[in-house]
């Protein structure tokens, strides 16, 4: 719960009882009223129509589009990338409440003070590391970057280090500053070892401090200085290193005027690129990239370019880039690096202006996924062509908005020799299915393909989520149902905790504030799932009747599947199964009246 992580959950409710969710979003937003809620286009994903909403009501907001939801922290968290506590304080700031440092429980305390601690060792170390660098010590290595090509002021902008080739030298340094072994434990920048004390993660490597957002130091890469493996060192999750959700040199390319941000593979491209003039670029952090990146860097911009490396394993990973930026509807165009390796490469052989042509010439996203399928066939072959063509009409019906779609159809007809209207009619029929999908994305439990197993149980979870719903959405259900279902009735978890919590709430106040409720929840995909529950609307355009019906049924599926599940549990206990074999034929004859 992070409710109780940093400051007491009455704390946290009276902060946010005293920030109106519109007033706040409103601030970042241009919001428009429409009936109960405000809209307005989604600031985290690039939309033409607004499917972003805000409830004063219900003190949430929720994107049908993108499905991103959350109360007013969640809000400040994923706009302003703070953390839960900052959040907390900011929102505290300006509606003038001051937290007491008391109301932190011992365990907060602790939490927040080793991310504090963290962060300055951190600081401490890239200093150092630097220090070193300029240094005799740092001779070797100062060579190998500037044989690299690598200005002093680039040297300076990224805070380039060396860290010394004893393995204790910065543990020593560290302890010098009066840092204690745990806390040199959880920094990830220190290991230890029974039997030979601490020793230190990067040694004898160049530095490369990894800076987030707000400019201070969350980990570090290291690399060697010449063929030895591994190449790259980089600190393991910490309290403050969250692979996912950061990106090497977004503190810079934040700042920069040139148009879009440029993902690069590796530290040293985006070195390269920023020294090349291509403030813009960034990196991410020795994995995959992530969603949660992609969240980060929306706030900055809304064109990306791929420039990854241009063997075998890069492709692939722009591909699965592609896909991650298509579901945020960001356009991504891939630049071709050909016949260099990586940015750096081909900058470093050929200079700036012939990078800035090849970005130019960067193919769309869409195009360059084609251009690899058509890698796959023999379009000699009829039969071969004839798949490439499916194959290629599939990816076009993806393509949401229709003159952007026919636009694509008649390139890719061109392209590839295909009979214009022919593509045309076989990307309409993939169209129809792909209209599913968007539906389908506000709940990602619910894939077009799944079997009939999951298929149910997909069902099944829906039937929770709308009864939360509803129960939400018209408080007189809490007395209607009091007695006819439980919090256990739901089966998942999420579900169960919701329902829990709401009956608490209703049974304490009358009423239900669904947005205190999102403060249980930590990460961002509880959050978006948790809100999305909470905020949708019903069309109240039916009948009592019908509600009672669609209550009714609601109510059935999900008592006959719990009572299933006990059951099975009460197998071998013959008293309990009878009387949960009674509760269960009332079922059917269940009626429910709204
Ligand atoms: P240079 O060889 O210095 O030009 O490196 P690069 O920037 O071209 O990096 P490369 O394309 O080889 O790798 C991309 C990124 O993957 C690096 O920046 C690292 O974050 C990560 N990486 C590369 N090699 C290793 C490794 O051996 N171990 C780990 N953990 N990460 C690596
Ligand atoms: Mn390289």
């Amino acid at each position: 719960m992070i409710g109780s992580v940093y400051y007491a959950d009455e704390v946290i409710e009276e902060v946010m009882s005293r920030n109106d969710i519109v007033d706040i979003i409103s601030n970042y937003v241009n919001l428009k009223k429409k009936g109960n809620t405000y809209s307005a286009c989604c600031p985290f994903h690039h939309e033409k129509t607004p499917s972003f909403h805000v409830s004063r009501e219900k003190q949430m907001y929720h994107c049908f589009g993108c499905g991103v939801g959350g109360n007013v922290y969640t809000f400040m968290m994923e706009h302003e990338n703070f953390s839960f506590p900052e959040a907390v304080e900011a929102l505290a700031q300006r509606a003038g409440i001051s937290l007491p440092e008391q109301s932190m429980t011992p365990e907060a305390k602790k939490q927040a003070d080793i991310r504090n601690t963290i962060k300055d060792m951190n600081k401490l170390a890239a200093g150092y590391f630097h220090f070193l660098l300029k240094g005799e010590h740092g001779n070797l290595a100062m060579e190998y970057l500037k044989q690299r090509g690598l200005s002093d002021e680039t040297i300076n902008a990224f805070g380039l280090g060396y860290s010394d080739k004893y393995s204790d030298d910065l543990y020593k340094y560290l302890k010098s500053k009066g840092y204690q072994d745990d806390q040199l434990k959880e920094s990830g920048l220190v290991k230890f070892d029974e039997k030979y004390g601490g020793s230190d993660r990067f040694w004898n490597r160049v530095m490369f401090p990894i800076v987030d957002v707000n400019n201070r130091v969350i980990g570090f890469g290291g690399r060697v200085m010449g063929d030895a493996k591994p190449k790259y060192i980089n600190t393991q999750d910490t309290p403050v290193f969250d692979k996912s959700r950061n990106l090497y040199g977004l503190n810079l390319a934040k700042k920069s005027k040139r148009q879009g941000i440029i993902f690069c593979e590796g530290y040293m491209d985006v070195i390269s690129m920023h020294q090349a003039g291509f403030d813009n670029a960034v990196a991410s952090l020795g994995t995959a990239l992530t969603t949660g990146q992609v969240n980060l860097i929306k706030r900055f911009t809304n064109q990306v370019y791929l420039a990854y490396d241009s063997d075998e394993a890069g492709t692939k990973a722009a591909l699965r880039a592609l896909e991650i930026m298509r579901e945020f509807e960001m356009p991504a165009r891939v630049i071709s690096l050909k016949p260099y390796k990586d940015p750096d490469e081909l900058i470093q052989a050929e200079g700036t202006e012939a990078f800035e042509k090849r970005i130019e010439q960067a193919q769309s996203g869409i195009m360059f996924e084609i251009h690899i399928l058509e890698q796959q066939y023999h379009l000699e072959d009829p039969q071969e062509r004839t798949l490439f063509q499916k194959e290629a009409a599939k990816r076009l019906a993806l393509i949401m908005e229709p003159l952007e779609r026919a636009n694509y159809v008649e390139s890719v007809a061109q392209v590839y020799k295909i009979d214009a209207n022919n593509l045309k009619e076989m990307v309409t029929q993939y169209g129809v299915s792909a209209m599913n999908r968007v539906d389908n994305r506000v709940f990602r439990d619910q894939q077009p393909y799944v079997s009939k197993e999951e298929k149910k149980a997909n069902n099944l979870l829906k039937a929770e989520r709308l009864l939360i719903t509803w129960l939400i959405n018209e408080n007189r259900l809490f007395d209607i149902l009091k007695n006819v279902v439980e919090p256990k009735d739901f089966y998942e978890p999420v579900y169960h905790d919701i329902v829990e919590a709401l009956f608490a709430q209703y049974e304490a106040e009358k009423k239900v504030n669904p947005a205190v409720i999102l403060n249980r929840y930590q990460s961002k995909e509880e959050h978006d799932k948790v809100s999305a529950i909470m905020q949708q609307d019903f069309d109240m355009a039916i009948s009592q009747e019908e509600k009672s019906k669609a209550i009714t049924d609601l109510v059935k599926s999900i008592k006959r599947r719990s009572m299933e599940h006990r059951l099975e549990e009460a197998k071998g206990d013959l008293l309990k199964t009878s009387q949960l074999m009674i509760e269960k034929s009332k079922i059917d004859k269940l009626i429910i009246r709204i």
